[in-house]
């Protein structure tokens, strides 16, 4: 179902002390906003994940983590399966985040695996996308997003994409405070409803949640959520600070 989402990544950062601090100065005004309109989601390292699902329901947000694995359980050392973070009230998980890309080498196989372990779980994936630098240089930025979409996320049915949330984050704009400019972010939110409504048809593609992520913060929020096709944001560095974080998500 299409709605407007705010979502913090904040990837890993944050002891347990700090990650409580932080946690009491988002939860605590958020308690007090009317969100009827605009879903909250915190994607904290997952080691703190009961801190966070213990009060998310009376505080109006709900808890992401940023990882799972591609099996489903067994001899994987280290590894967290999308049946543990059900079992822990975690309701949406990141997908294809271009550090775990880039820096754990995960290819498009392994997250359409990962994408079909969470909803196996009933686990929401928030499932991202986007170009390199060099990509949007070489204007093969369409090309990448489409195939990224195509190999990770399009072997599913209809109704299973109904509970996947899409974020477009152009790696460029990625902890770099260079933006995408409004009409860069609308033309490839706008492009990634167009595949979708080419595969699953238009009703589907209208009801489908895109989010930009890369560089948003209190200041620009307002103008990218704005976008026809921009339905809220996945936020990095800005999640890190409360007070740029409830400045984003009052933007709607
Ligand atoms: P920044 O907001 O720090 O650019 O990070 C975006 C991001 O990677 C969110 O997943």
């Amino acid at each position: 179902m299409r709605r407007n989402i705010v979502a913090g990544n904040w990837k890993m950062n944050k002891t347990f002390e700090e990650a409580d601090d932080l946690l009491f100065n988002i939860a605590d005004p958020l308690k007090e906003m009317d969100l009827d309109l605009t879903q909250v989601i915190l994607c904290p390292p997952v080691l703190y994940a009961e801190m966070f699902t213990d009060i998310a329901l009376e505080n109006n947000f709900s808890v992401g983590a940023q990882n799972c694995s591609n099996h489903a359980e067994g001899a994987y050392t280290g590894e967290i399966s999308a049946a543990m973070l059900k079992s822990m009230d975690i309701e949406y998980c990141l997908v294809g985040h271009s550090e775990r890309r880039k820096y754990f080498n995960e290819d498009s196989k392994m997250l359409a695996e990962k994408v079909d372990q969470l909803l196996e779980n009933a686990i929401s994936p928030i499932f991202c996308c986007g170009e390199a630098l060099e990509e949007r240089e070489a204007n093969t930025h369409f090309e990448v997003v489409g195939k990224q979409l195509y190999d990770g996320l399009f072997h599913l049915t209809a109704e299973e994409l109904d509970n996947v949330i899409i974020a477009y984050e152009p790696v460029w704009a990625i902890g770099t405070g260079k933006t995408a400019s409004p009409e860069q972010a609308q033309e490839m939110h706008a492009f990634i409803r167009s595949l979708i409504a080419k595969k699953y048809g238009q009703d589907i593609a209208d009801d489908t949640t895109i989010l930009y992520g890369g560089s948003c913060n209190a200041k620009n929020a307002k103008e990218l959520f704005a976008l026809k096709d921009v339905d809220g944001g996945l936020i990095g560095g800005a999640s890190l600070k409360a007070e740029d974080f409830l400045a984003i998500i009052k933007s709607f």
